[in-house]
């Protein structure tokens, strides 16, 4: 039986999205008894020894998977990504210093929006002129003088552009990689603070993994509400509060089956293999454009369009007809967008090229 949610019908959703079908059996199974405990798992206390076990395991099993070096903090919280565009430069961005934001589309827009509010901040580079289809070189950065951090999206999920190696900094590296978390080798190296909303590769909404560099934890900002505290968090254990105990226990079934698929690397080769079959689909033909600049193309996301509006609804509907969901483009480009996160089957890569190759020369 193939690993996706139903036989049938390819979800093609940018998020929430796909989820391994071995994953969401196991959390059926464990949402009427955990572990043999009897007990549910959304029915046992967040401070009792069988939710304490599936934490600590979920930060182990994201410690090995991710090749995470001990000088880094993981934290699982709440509010979704969009929280942390205001967490991050109230805990990071003091008065007085400047922060860097390196915008390349709509969410780094809502970060910036939010950056704004609590400090200074600097475009190192601005891609609306281009539409958003491609991300910066280095040569292209205009950083500040003294940035404390430089914030950047990976993977901007709306227009399918990723960025191929993390951007030349100073100060701290934030990363915002909710639509590609764990879908390749993350460097460590270059990286002080990366996160994700766990809803496109990890697990269901309501959890946003947060891996952070200690030393910033040191550093971070004391004077705010408990809950917005990165540093009091981590030293709670991310149960300050009740933490999301089903989807961190969700998340750490996901950790598990990226370790059984091979890691990050197996996931990477697969994942390229997989956009490759629709990237070749559209570069083959005179009918598809794609949106991203070939030197950024998304292996999450991949985003195209028809000669014009009407085909690409043609197209929709068609594909509906096929099984195959969810493929209308955001509504900010429109067009279409295939959203390939780590649990979309390769057959399903090879059935929307199939696809496409036929509508093409049915209405070309
Ligand atoms: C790259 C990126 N960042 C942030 C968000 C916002 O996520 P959330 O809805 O969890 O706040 C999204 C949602 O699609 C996203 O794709």
């Amino acid at each position: 039986m193939p690993d996706t949610t139903a036989d049938s019908i390819l979800n093609f959703s940018a998020g929430p999205a796909i989820l391994p079908r071995s994953v969401l059996e196991q959390a059926r199974a464990d949402i009427l008894d955990l572990d043999h405990t009897g007990i549910g798992v959304m029915e046992h206390s967040h401070r009792g020894a069988a939710f304490t076990k599936v934490i600590d395991e979920a930060r182990a099993d994201c410690r090995k998977l991710g090749g995470i070096p001990d000088d880094f903090e993981i934290l699982f919280l709440q509010g979704g990504a969009s929280t942390m565009f205001a967490l991050i430069p109230m805990n990071m961005l003091p008065q007085g210093r400047t922060a860097d934001y390196i915008h390349t589309g709509a969410w780094t827009k809502k970060a910036v929006e939010d950056a704004r509010i609590i400090g200074d901040v600097h475009l190192s580079w601005d891609g609306t002129e281009c539409g958003f289809n491609r991300v910066p070189g280095d040569d292209e950065l205009r950083p500040s003088e003294d940035p404390c951090y430089t914030y950047y999206c990976s993977n901007n999920t709306i227009y399918g552009t990723m960025t191929p190696h993390p951007p030349r900094s100073s100060g701290g590296l934030v990363c915002d990689m909710s639509s590609e978390m764990f879908s390749r080798p993350i460097d460590w190296s270059r990286h002080d603070l990366v996160y994700a909303g766990a809803q496109k590769n990890l697990g269901p909404a309501g959890v946003t993994l947060v891996i952070i560099r200690k030393s910033l934890l040191e550093q971070a900002r004391r004077d705010l509400p408990a809950m917005f505290r990165f540093e009091l968090q981590a030293e709670k254990g991310s149960c300050l509060n009740t933490p999301p105990t089903f989807g961190i226990h969700v998340m750490g079934l996901v950790f598990k089956w990226i370790l059984e698929q091979g890691g990050l690397e197996s996931m990477q080769a697969r994942n390229l293999e997989k956009a490759g079959v629709i990237y070749e689909a559209i570069d083959e033909s005179d009918f598809y454009s794609g949106h991203s600049d070939d030197s950024c193309r998304s292996t999450m996301n991949i985003t195209f369009t028809c000669p014009d509006p009407e085909l690409d609804a043609a197209f929709l509907k068609t594909a509906q007809e096929h099984g195959m969901m969810n493929l209308k483009g955001h509504r900010s480009i429109g067009g279409l967008r295939a959203s390939t996160y780590n649990a979309f089957p390769a057959e399903g890569c090879r059935r929307l090229a199939d696809l496409m190759r036929s509508f093409a020369s049915a209405n070309g």
